[in-house]
Formats: C-alpha cells, sequence, structure tokens
C-alpha cells in the first residue's frame, strides 16, 4: 500500500513509520502522497482509535525535507513544495483521532514541523530538535514558524529559528515541545501506553477537544463559541449518557464513540 511507510494496527493504535532510513528518513514526494493516503485510511478505519508516528532506524525520526528535490525550483515551484506539505501537516493537527509523534532521533525542518503538527509529543533521549533551514539560505515552509513560535513562545522559537541550533529532548521537554523525555528503548511503549489511556475516553469528546484546542491558534474561528457548540454536540451523543450514567453508577464506562 505504501512506498515509504511501514503501519501496524494493534489495539486501536496505528503506528506509522517513515521507512527511509539511508536518507534519515527525509520527506519526499512519495512520503508525503503515502502520508495522504495514511491520512484517509486514519478517517475511513473505524477500528483505528489513535495514531503514532515515529522513524524509522536509531538515528532519526525525520532529518527533514528533502534537499535532493530542491534543485531546480522556481519561486512558483517552491511555493507549491510548502503549501504541499502544510496541506498533508494541517490534515495531522486537525485529525479528529489523537495523532502523537514518537521522536526517535534527529527532528529536523520539516522532521521538526511533522512533529510539531501532532497533537503532542514523546520523545527519546536521543531526540534532537531544530530549524536548520537558515544554513540552507531557506526558512521553513511547512508551518515551523507558526507551530515553533505556538509551542515554545516568540523569544526561544526566534532564536532557534534563526540560529538554526538544536536542541536535545531534555531542553525540549523544558520548553513544553515534548511531554516526556524516554530511553530509546521504551519510546513506542511508553507512547502507546497514553495512547491507552486516552483510547479508553469517549472517541467523539476527545474529537471535540483537539476541535476547540485547535481553535486558539485559528483566527478565523472563535474558540469559546466552538467550545459551547461542542460541549452541546456531546450532549446528544450516547456516550454522554453511558459516561454520567456510569458515574452514577459507579461503574467504569464503555464508549462506542456514538
Ligand atoms: N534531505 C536529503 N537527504 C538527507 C537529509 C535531507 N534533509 N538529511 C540527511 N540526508 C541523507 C544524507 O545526504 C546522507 O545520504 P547519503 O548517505 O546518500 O550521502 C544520509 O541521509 C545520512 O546523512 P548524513 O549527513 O551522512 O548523516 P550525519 O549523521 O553525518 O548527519 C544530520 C546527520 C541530520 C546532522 C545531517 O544529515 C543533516 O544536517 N541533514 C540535513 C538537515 C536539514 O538541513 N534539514 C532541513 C531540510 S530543509
Amino acid at each position: 500500500m505504501f512506498q515509504t511507510l511501514l503501519t501496524t494496527l494493534e489495539n486501536g493504535i496505528y503506528t506509522i513509520t517513515i521507512n527511509r532510513p539511508d536518507k534519515l528518513n527525509a520527506l519526499n514526494k512519495d512520503v508525503f502522497t503515502d502520508l495522504n493516503t495514511a491520512l484517509n485510511e486514519i478517517e475511513s478505519n473505524a477500528e483505528i482509535k489513535s495514531v503514532i508516528i515515529t522513524g524509522a532506524g536509531p538515528k532519526a525520526f525525520v532529518a527533514g525535507a528533502d534537499i535532493s528535490e530542491f534543485g531546480g525550483l522556481n519561486k512558483a515551484d517552491a511555493m507549491v513544495l510548502a503549501k504541499r506539505g502544510q496541506d498533508v501537516f494541517a490534515r495531522i493537527e486537525n485529525s479528529a483521532k489523537p495523532i502523537v509523534a514518537a521522536v526517535n532521533g534527529f527532528a529536523l525542518g520539516g522532521g521538526c514541523e511533522l512533529a510539531m503538527s501532532c497533537h503532542f509529543r514523546v520523545a527519546a533521549e536521543n531526540a534532537k530538535f531544530g530549524q536548520p533551514e537558515v544554513n540552507l539560505g531557506l526558512i521553513p515552509g511547512y508551518g515551523g514558524t507558526q507551530r515553533l513560535v505556538q509551542l515554545i513562545g516568540k523569544g526561544k522559537a526566534m532564536e532557534l529559528l534563526m540560529s538554526a541550533h538544536m536542541i536535545d529532548a531534555n531542553e525540549a521537554k523544558q520548553l513544553g515541545l515534548v511531554n516526556y523525555v524516554t530511553t530509546a528503548e521504551t519510546l513506542l511503549e511508553h507512547t502507546k501506553k497514553i495512547l491507552e489511556i486516552i483510547n479508553s475516553k469517549a472517541p467523539l469528546a476527545v474529537a471535540g477537544c483537539i476541535k476547540a484546542a485547535n481553535a486558539v491558534y485559528d483566527e478565523t474561528k472563535d474558540g469559546y463559541a466552538l467550545e459551547i457548540e461542542e460541549f452541546g454536540n456531546a450532549f446528544a451523543t450516547e456516550d454522554m449518557k453511558e459516561g454520567t450514567t456510569a458515574f452514577l453508577e459507579k461503574r467504569k464506562a464503555i464508549f462506542n464513540g456514538k
């Protein structure tokens, strides 16, 4: 099904491994095509409750956009390239199902941007984050200038964007870019444990949280109004009746996603 991705589905968790280890999983056209296809699968397959994105090999999550595809591009071509990347990453960010990055090494340029488009990040000790585009005479093109500021604040983001300075996993955690730092061996296990907890909650309520929290960063939306609407929508779900009834009956709720 995919040229550049490995996928598994286990206990409702769909794990996507970007599989170009020889090129440190750099994002070429094929990876974007495959990610789009994987996103279709995530949307349409009811067995998928949540998603992990990680990279193949011990060295890299994703070392950036594939620089070998930049040669000969003019301004218009480059804008199309950036738009395509931004569109795919916006689909990840706006996915109704949780998508978490398990960062297992270099997350540079487009790799850092991919991780930032996920709903949150878990990093192995050897993870390194950065936006090194200025080394190439470039700026980030897949949302990095926006999401880095959103996630770590303007001052530090400005420094990282302008200096190309790489930070390690612990600094990324201090800055709020990642939620947890694990060993390389326990990265996936730890990420799966978090998702198992999320998967036991009401899926429509989880989707409502994603939508409302994302509205904070969307100027076209009134986040408070959207929260009221999503709160109201929740009252029309079977899962809300089940969740509140189970609480009152002092038993564990069993949600069906309706
Ligand atoms: N695009 C295309 N190929 C890439 C790549 C990228 N972003 N990042 C790494 N690769 C390739 C290298 O060209 C090399 O391929 P080769 O073996 O055919 O020569 C292979 O992946 C291994 O990378 P290498 O540079 O030899 O590994 P390293 O351990 O010495 O260095 C990095 C690791 C991450 C520091 C280095 O690869 C790097 O700086 N990559 C580019 C990061 C970047 O600028 N990203 C933003 C792009 S917009």
